[in-house]
């Protein structure tokens, strides 16, 4: 794995299996929730209740089990779940070497040690290991996300405007990103 960022060796990234996603969706839903109330654009409105959280959790489960997502996670030196990305490889026919990268995020207690960097290259590791090539993603226009893509190489298509809203209501443009991998 390449990982150019000195963060913390005490934190540990790892794939999870189905049943070991269905085990996390508390700690999951601890970290979507802190991110969502941060003001994150990340497809929920605030306020987020745990239920909601928990049954999207529960979904990406089900969805590691149909295989079609790969579930990655960052602990702490205390096994707490800090950070994890996702990349969506079940795709259309005509698409197989294709996937999306999704759900990145990272608890804004351990922000700004470069996890979200060695989320992106272990979730750029697994898909060269599933044998996608081309990587997609899109990101909340100006976002700390978006200079994390650029750092690591992800081509900027361009930006869509008015196409979510923040949590508190607002919109916000979406900018998108695809990055060759092999
Ligand atoms: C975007 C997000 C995932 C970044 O997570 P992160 O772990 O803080 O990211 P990194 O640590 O790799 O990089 C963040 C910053 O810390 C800096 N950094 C990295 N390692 C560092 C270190 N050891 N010491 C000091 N700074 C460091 C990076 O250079 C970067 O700087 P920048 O703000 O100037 O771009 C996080 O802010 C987040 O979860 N946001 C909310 C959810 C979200 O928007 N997700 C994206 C969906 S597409």
């Amino acid at each position: 794995m390449n990982d150019p960022v000195p963060a913390p060796l005490s934190t540990t990234i790892r794939r999870l299996n189905a049943d070991e996603a269905a085990a996390c969706v508390d700690a999951l839903a601890d970290v979507l929730i802190d991110c969502v109330q941060g003001g994150a654009s990340v497809s929920f409105m605030w306020p987020l209740s745990r239920a909601d959280a928990r049954a999207f959790w529960r979904g990406v489960a089900e969805g590691v089990a149909r295989e079609e997502r790969i579930l990655l996670i960052a602990e702490d030196a205390q096994g707490n779940l800090v950070g994890t990305a996702q990349l969506i490889v079940g795709m259309p026919e005509n698409q197989p070497h294709r996937a999306d990268v999704a759900k990145m995020l990272v608890h804004r207690k351990a922000r700004r040690q470069g996890l979200a960097q060695r989320l992106l290259a272990a979730v750029e590791d697994a898909a060269r290991a599933a044998e996608k090539t081309v990587l997609v993603l899109d990101t909340a226009t100006g976002s700390d996300a978006e200079r994390l893509y650029q750092r690591a190489g992800w081509q900027r298509v361009g930006m869509v405007p008015d196409y979510a809203l923040m949590p508190d209501g607002a919109m916000c443009g979406t900018t998108f990103f695809y990055k060759r991998v092999r």
